[in-house]
C-alpha cells in the first residue's frame, strides 16, 4: 500500500495543465461500441486508473483498444464485437461500467451486465436508466446481482421524462437511442458539460442529438454510427481542485485549460471567499494573499454547484474565517471527509444533509484516509495548509480521478511523495 507524505505551508505558484474530463471520457469510451465501421481515436485521455478500467471493459465485449501514455491518446476498434456481456469483477470496481448496456442494447437489442456496485457517497440507485431503456421498448430482468435487458425488436423512440436530472442515466438514453427507430425527446436530462461533450462525439460518429446542455434533448435515430476521431473537454473538478489548492495556499496558479464556462459556481464562491482570479481564453489565475472568508455552499445538478466539488470547499472552510454552511443535496452519503477532516483539528457540525464548519486558525497534520475520490482530493487540499507532515493512505480512491497528481503539485512547489507504507 502506498501513502502521501504532505508537508504543508507551502504557497503553490506556477501553473499547472488540466487533463482530460474523467466524467467525459468514461461515457465517450462506452460509446465507442457504437462505432460499427471505423476505429475511434481519442485525444486528451487521461492516464486514470477509471480510464484503464472501462478499457478492459469495452475489450471483454471485443472491442480492440491501445492507448498511448505519451500523447494521452487511446484507439478504440469496436467493428468485430463478439459478447454482450462483461465480466462481473471488472463491473464491480466502477459504477460507470453501466454505461455500456445502452450502447450494446441499440446495437445488439441485448446487454448483461451485473448490478453496479454502490459506492462510499450513496446507495446509487439506476432505476432512471432502466426508466429510459423500457420506454424505449427494452426488456428488463434483473435476478441473482445480474441485470439483463433485451430488445428483441431493436428500439423504438419515445418521449422520456427523469424525475431526477440524472448524468448517468442521461448518457445511457442518449447511447441507446442514437439508433433507435424514430425520435426520442428527453425531458429534464442532465445539462453537464460530460453531456454536451458526449453528444458532440455522437454526433461526429453521425448521430442526430440537438439540445445537449438544455433542459430538453431531441435524439433522431439514425441507421449506424461509425467511429471518429476526437478531443475530450479538460477536466472542469480537477481544475477547480487545483484553483482551490492555490487560494488556500495564499499562492499564485495559473490553471492551464479550465474552462470558465464551465466553473462559473466555483469561480463565484472563490471571488466570494476573497480570493482574486483572472480568467482567460485559455485558462484561470488564481492567486490569495490573505486569509479566505467562509462562504455557503449548496449543490445542485449543474449549472449549480457541483457536488463533486463539496468535499473541497469543505476543506477550504475548514481553515476560513467565520462560519460556513455546506448542504449536499445530490448524494446521500458524501460526508464522509468530514470524519478525516475533524482528525485534523477541524470543526464541523453536521445535520443530515447539512454540515456547518467553523473556520480554525490551523489545521493538525495527522494520519487520514482517503474515504472516496473527492474526499481523497479535500485530504489533499487539508494537508497542503495544516502544520507538520500530513500522512494520507488509502491512494487508490485518489487515482481514480487525479492524474499525475503528485507532480503536478510538486511542480507547483508543493512538499509532498508518494511512499511506500
Ligand atoms: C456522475 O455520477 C459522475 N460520475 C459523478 O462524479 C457525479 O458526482 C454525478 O454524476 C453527479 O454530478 C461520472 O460521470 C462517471 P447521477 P452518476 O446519476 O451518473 C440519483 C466523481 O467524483 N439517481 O447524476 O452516478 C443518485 O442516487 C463522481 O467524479 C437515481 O436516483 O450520478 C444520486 O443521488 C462521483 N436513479 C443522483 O441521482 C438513477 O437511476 C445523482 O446521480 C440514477 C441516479
Amino acid at each position: 500500500m502506498e501513502k502521501l507524505l504532505i508537508e504543508g505551508g507551502a504557497p503553490l505558484k506556477g501553473r499547472v495543465k488540466i487533463s482530460g474530463a474523467k466524467n467525459a471520457v468514461l461515457p465517450i469510451i462506452a460509446a465507442t461500441l457504437l462505432g460499427e465501421e471505423k476505429e475511434s481515436v481519442l485525444e486528451e485521455v487521461p492516464g486514470l486508473c477509471d480510464v484503464k478500467t472501462i478499457s478492459e471493459i469495452i475489450e471483454s465485449v471485443g472491442a480492440k483498444v491501445r492507448y498511448n501514455a505519451e500523447n494521452e491518446t487511446l484507439t478504440v476498434d469496436a467493428t468485430n464485437l463478439i459478447a454482450t456481456e462483461a465480466p462481473t469483477d471488472l463491473v464491480r470496481k466502477m459504477r460507470a461500467s453501466f454505461l455500456i448496456i445502452g450502447p450494446l442494447l441499440t446495437r445488439y437489442g441485448k446487454a448483461k451486465i451485473s448490478l453496479p456496485g454502490g459506492c462510499a457517497i450513496g446507495t446509487r440507485p439506476i432505476d432512471l436508466h432502466l426508466k429510459g431503456f423500457e420506454a424505449l421498448g427494452a426488456k428488463i430482468e434483473i435476478g441473482h446481482g445480474f441485470i439483463s435487458v433485451t430488445a428483441p425488436n431493436g428500439l423504438v423512440g419515445n418521449r422520456i421524462y427523469l424525475d431526477f436530472p440524472s448524468v448517468g442515466a442521461t448518457e445511457n438514453i442518449l447511447m441507446a437511442a442514437a439508433t433507435a427507430k424514430g425520435e426520442t425527446y428527453l425531458e429534464n436530462p442532465a445539462e453537464e458539460p460530460e453531456i454536451v461533450d458526449l453528444a458532440n462525439f455522437l454526433n461526429v460518429m453521425g448521430a442526430k442529438i440537438r439540445g445537449a446542455g438544455t433542459n430538453l434533448i431531441k435524439i433522431t435515430g439514425v441507421e449506424r454510427l461509425r467511429g471518429e476521431n476526437y478531443t475530450i473537454i479538460p477536466d472542469r473538478i480537477e481544475a477547480g481542485t487545483y484553483m482551490l489548492a492555490a487560494a488556500m495556499t495564499k499562492g499564485d496558479v495559473f490553471i492551464e485549460n479550465a474552462i470558465r464556462e464551465h466553473l462559473k459556481p466555483v469561480i463565484a464562491k472563490l471571488k466570494d471567499a476573497g480570493a482574486s482570479l483572472e480568467e482567460s481564453i485559455n485558462g484561470i489565475r488564481v492567486y490569495a494573499s490573505g486569509d479566505l472568508k467562509s462562504v455557503d455552499i449548496k449543490t445542485m445538478p449543474y449549472p449549480g454547484f457541483p457536488t463533486d466539488m463539496q468535499a473541497q470547499f469543505m476543506a477550504m472552510l475548514a481553515i476560513s474565517k467565520g462560519k460556513g454552511q455546506v448542504i449536499e443535496t445530490v448524494f446521500e452519503n458524501r460526508f464522509m471527509h468530514v470524519e478525516e477532516l475533524r482528525r485534523m483539528g477541524a470543526n464541523i457540525t453536521v445535520n443530515e444533509r447539512c454540515a456547518e464548519v467553523v473556520g480554525v486558525e490551523k489545521l493538525k497534520a495527522s494520519r487520514v484516509k482517503a474515504t472516496d475520490l473527492r474526499a481523497g482530493a479535500a485530504m489533499v487540499l487539508a494537508a497542503l495548509v495544516a502544520d507538520g507532515v500530513t500522512e494520507i493512505t488509502a491512494l487508490h480512491h485518489i487515482d481514480r480521478g487525479y492524474h499525475n497528481l503528485v507532480e503536478k503539485l510538486i511542480s507547483l512547489g508543493a512538499k509532498i511523495k508518494r511512499i511506500e507504507e
